[in-house]
């Protein structure tokens, strides 16, 4: 079963991608939307989140958890991974204790980042800019990636300030939408950036509004199609698909698909069906 979470609803459009891709599969979602947003808090903060949510996660049966959020990725995924890949450290660490014995040393973890890489590949201009939390753009993961991937490039950052509670709200286009849009990514498209990359679960509902504001010119990223695939591929290896991947396979299977917020589930529900059940 493939465990999801994010600090809202934004890991939805992770959700999205994975199912399309994995239509066969168990799914859980959890949106910790009592808690969002995360991009502010503190690191300790956001560990603490995520420990929660993957306790829950697992004891529900998940044994893969995409961590569809940049700033828990950043915050906790190292510690998520140590606590659950290998139970030496576990005893020592002394969390995530909750946990049957037998579970815990095989739930993987797929994390996400602001796709730095790709962006670098595709800027004709040289600049790229970057929108994320506060949280991710500090996080040590993104600045070496940043680092390695985009020499000779100059890379812009803004906090997309407002974005995630729009999001939540469920406001996506419309005039608050696009002065609160503009604010962010004008100081980008001001420094000369031709690639814009979502690096928040949240931002890809509002790309309409973006795309409005940049313009056709200027290529938005968002990562979540490639993090479907690495999820796929994962799964593959590990042998914990229920079908393959791909509708070329679908052989009929019903999903299970579970979702749970720790804030309002209406809001979450009604995005789901939105978004994913059409
Ligand atoms: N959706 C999240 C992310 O990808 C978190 C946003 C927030 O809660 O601040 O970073």
């Amino acid at each position: 079963m493939i465990g999801i979470f994010d600090s809202g609803i934004g890991g939805l459009s992770v959700f999205k991608e994975v199912y399309r891709m994995l239509p066969e599969e168990h799914y859980i979602y959890y949106a910790d939307s009592a808690h969002c947003p995360y991009g502010e808090k503190s690191r300790e903060y956001v560990i603490g989140r995520s420990k929660e949510i993957t306790e829950f996660l697992v004891r529900e049966g998940a044994d893969i958890i995409v961590v569809a959020c940049n700033t828990a990725t950043a915050a906790a995924i190292s510690v998520l991974r140590e606590g659950y890949s290998d139970p030496a450290k576990l005893e020592t660490a002394g969390h995530l204790l909750e946990i049957s014995e037998g579970r815990r040393d095989h739930v993987k973890f797929i994390g996400m980042e602001p796709a730095v890489k790709p962006a670098a590949g595709m800027t004709r201009t040289g600049v790229i800019g970057v929108l994320a939390t506060a949280g991710t753009l500090s996080g040590t993961k993104y600045r070496s990636s940043r680092e390695t991937f985009t020499k000779g490039i100059k890379v812009v950052e803004h906090v997309g300030n407002g974005f995630v509670e729009l999001v939540e709200k469920g406001i996506t286009e419309g005039p608050e939408a696009e002065m609160t849009v503009e604010k962010s990514i004008r100081p980008l498209l001001d420094a000369g950036a031709d690639v814009i990359v979502l690096g928040c679960t949240h931002y890809p509902f509002l790309i309409g509004t973006i795309r409005k504001i940049a313009g056709n010119d200027v290529k938005i990223i968002d990562p979540a199609p490639a993090v479907a695939r690495h999820l796929a591929d994962v799964m593959k290896e590990d042998g914990l698909l229920r079908t393959s991947p791909g509708s070329d396979y679908a052989s009929g299977l019903k999903p299970d698909i579970r979702l749970f917020s720790s804030g309002n589930p209406r809001i979450l529900e009604e995005s789901f069906n939105k978004l994913i059940r059409r």
